[in-house]
């Protein structure tokens, strides 16, 4: 016999008995342990195996951030950490789990401000790596909330004022993750968009705003990046609890959307036992023991907890619910086969090998980094005094946020990492010996807003007017004597932060410093750090140049000396309209509401929907951002210029890089309804390309469109219609920078 043949029969002869060993053990051992089987052969099994009382144990959290296990069944517990912005260590009452940190990613507006799918989707990816490394089978994030009103305190951490855009980055952030074996739980379902009363606001909100707004991101994330998890929001949503809501937990999101995930309350966000398990909430967090422990050590959160102590998922009152047909058995199984679902398709049963990866690793910090520089936006430019040249010998640096990496908002996604970079740092490490670098404070930021749960800060000096003076005094001085002083002005994370809303005015002291600053030197810089727009009047016009660095993580002072230094081209684009004046806002006469209720009055008018609509005229627009090179649209092409129902509409033009270095430029298209039956806004975004060019370089840039971009809700259809009649496609660099207009019509189904 051949040598090879006699290999390879020897080899089966010895793996035969072990197929036969393992269809041996496999028989021994229930289904619902056999990775072979299919998913619901195995949820089916075990379920089949469960006592009531276990399948209720199931329903609510055991510590702060773990689901309950059952060793009887080997069902294991979920270990879950948030947060969008990077693994962060669970320190809430329960106290438990992560002990390092992962690595400090950009907060959520700043990687809107990338509009780089590719990039947000190796974000997710790399928190992902850091979740396995650390033990972690489910991450709280992304949040995805839009920024209605500019102040509201958490729009830091999600991805703007636009859903479209929210969408493609939601989905790309969960697929991202949860290509890692990591479940992404979108947050926080629905309409949770202020922090002001934040635990029991009531919204009210018509169905087709709540669908064309606050919806999308939500339904990308569950039909498009099948999220494990969807997160319901403190809040109330047209008077009742978005716990407790059957309209969006199961007509919504599980019929309407086939939603086949589990859906977890917010942290002690739920309010009766049977209302909420009817409703459509399938885990209630954190459960039992952390209410207790949270309500021993804060005994002022007692009213909100309405004098119920336990979860309201818990078994003696689920039980007596079952009794007396309040709650079907049917009913607690679905939430059972929910979470067993999850936990069978990522795994959890059946021991995953270890991760390769390490907490806070080489290949996370180098996604971190490249997502820092290219959340970038240059606001201002005037005469080009960026990028530093080299005839820049000496550069104050000044300002509360240059010695301090400002890395995240504040709040459950608030990472702490290992080593920050802050600017200073960063500009000096870029700096070398060759460049003097100075530093003066200029002036401190007001005490923080940081208490449990958090109270917005004031915005007072901490200094007395001496010292005031004193400080002032000694940036100007630093700056007179530089050839560019650099002012870091902004917030922290104890003034921009879940739990209250924010002032749209800098911290006190900081418009006089920055003003101070451009009087003694020509070429002055402001560098902003914010989870969005500030009120700049006071001084934008005193200095020539401006960047928005929002919150960018632990390589934030990398990212600025980057792009200061020119070794990075700014491509950042503003994911939120920054407007001129408070009073600019759509939600300006409606925000925070009041009674407990606040009204969304202007509909679909949220951003820039609402300067359009109204002629406003923004500081800076939705979708802006410079560049240190420049770019040409031309030639716009769109074909077939008819099209039926469900036939796409290819939009193509040559986008040229007329500057001097290489740059990229991200291409957006939006769309107007010329002919509508109802009223629609001027342009909605429907599609953005990014697009890197060396100079002098021309690529055609293509975009397909089909109903979903034509389509508004339809409150009466429950669903999107596209009416027949000519569309609008208007290209460019910003929602008010259209560079190409073009036509092209939808006919009826009927026409041919
Ligand atoms: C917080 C937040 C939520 C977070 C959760 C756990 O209150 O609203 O986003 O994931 O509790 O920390």
């Amino acid at each position: 016999m051949a040598p090879g043949i006699a290999a390879a029969c020897a080899l089966l002869a010895l793996l035969l008995p072990l197929g036969l060993r393992s269809s041996a053990s496999e028989a021994s051992r229930p289904a619902y342990q056999n990775p072979r089987l299919d998913v619901e052969q195995r949820v089916d099994d075990l379920l089949s195996r469960m006592t009531v009382v276990e399948k209720l144990d199931m329903l609510t959290g055991s510590t702060w951030m773990e689901s309950t296990p059952n060793s009887r069944l080997g069902i294991p517990k979920i270990r879950m950490a948030d947060g969008p912005a990077g693994v962060r260590p669970a320190t809430g009452p329960g106290g438990m789990g992560v002990t390092v940190a992962g690595t400090a990613f950009p907060a959520g507006v700043a990687l809107a401000a990338t509009w780089d799918v590719e990039l947000v989707g190796k974000v997710g990816r790399a928190i992902g790596m850091d979740a396995r490394a650390l033990g972690r089978d489910m991450i709280l994030g992304p949040t995805v909330n839009i920024h209605r009103a500019p102040e509201a305190g958490r729009n830091f951490e999600t991805f703007g004022e636009d859903p479209y855009l929210t969408s493609r980055l939601a989905v790309a952030f969960i697929q991202g993750l949860q290509a890692e074996g990591v479940m992404a739980v979108v947050k926080h379902f629905a309409a949770n968009n202020q922090e002001t009363d934040r635990y029991s606001v009531d919204v009210r909100v018509d169905e087709r705003t709540l669908n064309e707004i606050y919806l999308p991101a939500f339904r990308a994330a569950v039909q498009e990046a099948g999220v494990w998890s969807v997160m319901s929001a403190y809040n109330k949503v047209n008077g009742v609890w978005c716990t407790e809501n059957p309209s969006l937990l199961t007509d919504v999101l599980k019929k309407q959307w086939g939603f086949r995930g589990f859906v977890v309350s917010d942290w002690v966000a739920t309010h009766t036992t049977v209302e909420t398990a009817n409703a459509g909430l399938d885990l209630e967090m954190p459960g039992t023991e952390s209410r207790r422990m949270l309500l021993k050590r804060m005994p002022s959160l007692a009213p909100g907890f309405n004098g119920h102590p336990d979860a309201y998922m818990n078994r003696p009152e689920l039980l007596q619910a079952l009794a007396d047909g309040r709650v079907k058995q049917a009913v607690v199984n679905d939430k059972v086969r929910r979470l067993l679902r999850a936990m069978f398709s990522n795994g959890l049963f059946d021991g995953r090998p270890p991760s390769a990866a390490v907490a806070d690793g080489p290949e996370q910090r180098r996604i971190a980094r490249m997502a820092a520089a290219e959340a970038i936006v240059l606001l201002k430019n005037q005469g080009r005094l960026l990028p530093l040249g080299p005839q820049v010998r000496s550069i104050a640096v000044i300002g509360p946020n240059a010695a301090t990496a400002r890395t995240g908002g504040g709040g459950s996604s608030e990472m702490k990492p290992a080593s920050p970079v802050s600017p200073l740092e960063g500009i000096r490490q870029r700096a070398g010996a060759g460049i003097k670098v100075g530093y003066a404070l200029g002036c401190p930021l007001p005490a923080s807003g940081r208490t449990l749960p958090p109270q917005a800060p004031r915005n007072e000096s901490p200094d007395d007017p001496a010292t005031r003076a004193a400080r002032l005094r000694e940036a100007v001085e630093l700056a007179a004597g530089s050839d560019v002083a650099i002012v870091f002005a902004g917030y922290s994370s104890g003034l921009d932060s879940e739990g209250f809303d924010r002032d749209l005015r800098l911290p006190v002291g900081q418009d006089e410093l920055i003003q101070a600053v451009a009087a003694a030197n020509r070429n002055t810089i402001v560098v902003l750090n914010s989870g969005g727009p500030v009120l700049m009047s006071a001084w934008i016009d005193r200095v020539p140049s401006a960047l928005a660095t929002w919150y960018l993580g632990q390589e934030a002072g990398n990212a600025v000396a980057a792009v200061l230094f020119g070794d990075e081209n700014p491509s950042g684009k503003l994911p939120a309209t920054f407007l001129r004046e408070a009073k600019d806002s759509a939600a300006y006469r409606n925000f925070p509401g009041s009674g407990g209720t606040v009204s969304y009055k202007e509909g679909l008018y949220v951003g820039y929907r609402h300067f359009d609509r109204n002629r406003l005229d923004p500081l800076f627009p939705f979708g802006y951002g410079l560049s240190y090179t420049t770019f040409t649209y031309r030639n716009l092409k769109i074909s077939p210029s008819r099209v039926v129902p469900g036939q796409r509409v290819e939009v193509t033009l040559d986008v040229r890089n007329t500057g001097t270095r290489r740059g990229v430029e991200v291409v957006q298209l939006y769309i107007h309804d010329v002919e509508a039956s109802v009223d629609r806004p001027d342009k909605e975004l429907k599609s953005f390309r990014r697009v890197e060019l060396d100079p002098g370089q021309t690529r055609t840039v293509s975009f397909y469109l089909d109903d979903s971009a034509m389509a508004f809700y339809h409150p009466g259809k429950k669903g999107w219609v596209a009416e027949p009649g000519s569309f609008e496609t208007l290209v460019g660099s910003s929602s008010r920078n259209i560079e190409l207009t073009g036509e092209f019509e939808l006919t009826a189904a009927t026409d041919k």
